[in-house]
């Protein structure tokens, strides 16, 4: 199906090669952008759905730095806010790739907040997601593999790689209870 925005001008798109791995560190992101008044919810606070548009569109630049391709989020595995972020804050979305599958990439995302009147920075969510790259066609299509650079990054490829078995067979699970 033609897309709606067939004619907007877009950047080329080079697929990245996929014999040839990528590192964590080579696709690292960080985003950070000034909280602003049309950020806030009625309390004054910023809106959770800020954050949550945030998160997936800076984790979504690591899943493109990664495969060169247009991808799509396929799930969001959790979002638990911890502390508020205000309006004056600047919030920092720290964005890593914790594995990549066939077609798949899991984005670890850290989102912080600064006070700049004080410099105070606080916690206020972490959470992974899930993108999947897709062809010329939107199907899925291979991204190149995701190399270990240092023990820990293997640890953290290893849980992440257990953490997804986990979430999928769950999912089948309920899917044959529902379905
Ligand atoms: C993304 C999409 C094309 C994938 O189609 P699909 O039929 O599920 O494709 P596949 O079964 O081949 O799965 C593709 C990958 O997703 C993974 N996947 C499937 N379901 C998953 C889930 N619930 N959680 C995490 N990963 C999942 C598969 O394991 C596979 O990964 P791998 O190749 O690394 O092993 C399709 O689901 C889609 O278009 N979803 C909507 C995406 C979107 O529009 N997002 C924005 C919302 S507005």
């Amino acid at each position: 199906m033609q897309s709606p925005f067939w004619n907007v001008q877009q950047a080329p798109v080079v697929p990245a090669d996929i014999n040839v791995p990528k590192t964590i560190p080579e696709t690292a992101s960080v985003t950070s952008r000034l909280m602003e008044v049309l950020d806030s919810n009625s309390h004054g606070n910023v809106h959770g759905g800020v954050i949550m548009r945030m998160v997936d569109e800076s984790a979504a630049i690591v899943a493109i730095k990664h495969s060169r391709r247009p991808v799509v989020t396929k799930r969001i595995d959790q979002f638990t806010f911890i502390a508020p972020a205000y309006i004056g804050d600047v919030v920092h979305i720290h964005c890593r790739m914790n594995y990549v599958g066939r077609t798949s990439m899991e984005v670890g995302v850290e989102v912080l907040a600064e006070s700049l009147g004080t410099g105070e920075i606080r916690q206020i969510c972490s959470s992974q997601v899930v993108f999947v790259a897709l062809d010329e066609n939107r199907r899925p299509t291979p991204v190149p593999p995701l190399k270990a650079t240092t023990p820990e990054e293997q640890n953290q490829i290893q849980k992440a790689r257990a953490r997804r078995e986990r979430i999928l067979q769950i999912e089948q699970e309920l899917e044959t209870e529902f379905h």
